[in-house]
């Protein structure tokens, strides 16, 4: 048995913000969705561990993600998802900057009517932006901007999942209108909901229904440097009364009872099967509160067609009523670090172990021995 983690991990500002500081700000994070800001003028603003943050597709219809805060004074910029159009305006003195970030227009800045004033450059006021990536419609973002490629952080994921959807699976993902996203809220550390996600151990007792059709003794766990999760033996493809979604062309027939619930360390959780992955962010807002979005894809422009609404409608009720199901149980753990009869527990040898490779690779990152 490995010792985990303890509480003063979960329960603590200090804790949160050094995790900030030491895991996620120098590598590349997941924060939300491309597919949130299709078009030109389009906001998004996220709150990350504290950290306001707007997404922003530019006018050259390039996505890019700056601090959500006013040179000028600090005002929060955008409150709201939306479109802007052309400019994004600070609310409170009307400061004004263009979508790549440079600071446009700053009127009465010299006196009632005189918008420019002596010593002071426009041009190193503009909004300060954050290095970014999108792989898949994910948006990743590196605070320190000091991370090597994306391409080297991503790669054995890629080339995991390449045997599986095979070249053309990414290209084929395509996110309905509807019943494509779940959105949840958590009053739990963000390490709860992934430590949650990383074992099948609760299956047959928060999970009853999922367990019947994918039951515990049919999951095994894969482990690596950069991610680790279940991977299920008895997918199964077809459930709903009307057929099955369209598969990836590439996934061979005999693997359709495979699927993957990986989590990409340290905040992003997905789910792999034949006819459609799902991604839920973890988006940490402070040591006790989590947000998580899911959304659902499915494969090539066919499957969107309106004789699979009832299928997707279903998938959609059965990945919410599971996931719902996990709230609870994270909400109970994040209650039990509260006390002071407990301090992290242990991690079983056999059904914990991507738990218990999670909780080293967090200790390492944050110069703590753990286990
Ligand atoms: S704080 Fe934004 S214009 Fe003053
Ligand atoms: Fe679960």
């Amino acid at each position: 048995m490995n010792r985990a983690i303890p509480n003063h991990f979960y329960t603590t500002r200090e804790q949160f913000l050094e995790e900030r500081e030491r895991i996620f700000a120098p590598m590349w994070t997941c924060i939300g969705f491309a597919s949130d800001i299709p078009n030109a003028g389009d906001v998004y603003p996220v709150e990350f561990m504290e950290l306001p943050l707007v997404m922003v597709r530019d006018l050259d219809h390039r996505l890019r993600v700056f601090h959500n805060v006013c040179r000028h004074r600090g005002h929060i910029l955008v409150s709201e998802p939306g479109t802007v159009k052309q400019n994004i305006r600070c609310p409170y003195h009307a400061w004004t900057y263009d979508l790549s970030g440079c600071l446009l227009r700053t009127p009465h800045i010299g006196g009632f009517g005189i918008n420019e004033v002596e010593n002071f450059d426009r041009s190193e006021f503009g909004l300060n932006e954050i290095a970014t990536a999108e792989w898949n419609d994910l948006v990743f973002v590196n605070m320190t901007g000091t991370a090597s490629s994306f391409d080297a952080f991503i790669s054995p994921l890629v080339d995991r999942w390449e045997p599986l959807w095979g070249k053309t699976g990414p290209d084929l993902l395509r996110l309905p209108k509807q019943h494509s996203r779940i959105h949840l809220d958590l009053n739990a550390n963000w390490k709860l909901a992934v430590e949650n996600y990383l074992e099948a151990y609760h299956l047959p007792s928060v999970h009853p229904g999922l367990n019947r059709v994918s039951p515990l003794q049919d999951h095994d766990l894969h482990l690596s440097d950069t991610f680790a999760g279940q991977i299920s033996h008895c997918y199964n493809l077809g459930s709903g009364n009307d057929g099955h979604f369209p598969v990836f062309p590439e996934w061979s027939t005999d693997q359709f009872k495979e699927a993957e619930y990986p989590v990409l360390f340290p905040n992003t959780m997905l789910g792999i099967q034949p006819d459609h992955l799902f991604v839920m962010v973890v988006i940490p807002e402070s040591f006790d509160r989590t947000r998580e979005e899911t959304r659902l894809y499915y494969v090539g422009d066919e499957s969107l067609q309106p004789r699979f609404d009832n299928l997707r409608q279903e998938q959609h009720q059965f990945w919410s009523d599971v996931f719902a199901e996990d709230i609870s149980v994270v909400t109970s753990m994040q209650a039990g670090r509260a006390s002071t009869g407990f301090d992290g527990g242990v991690l079983t040898p056999f059904m914990e172990t991507a738990t218990a490779r999670f909780h080293q690779w967090v200790g390492e990152r944050v110069g703590v021995q753990i286990g």
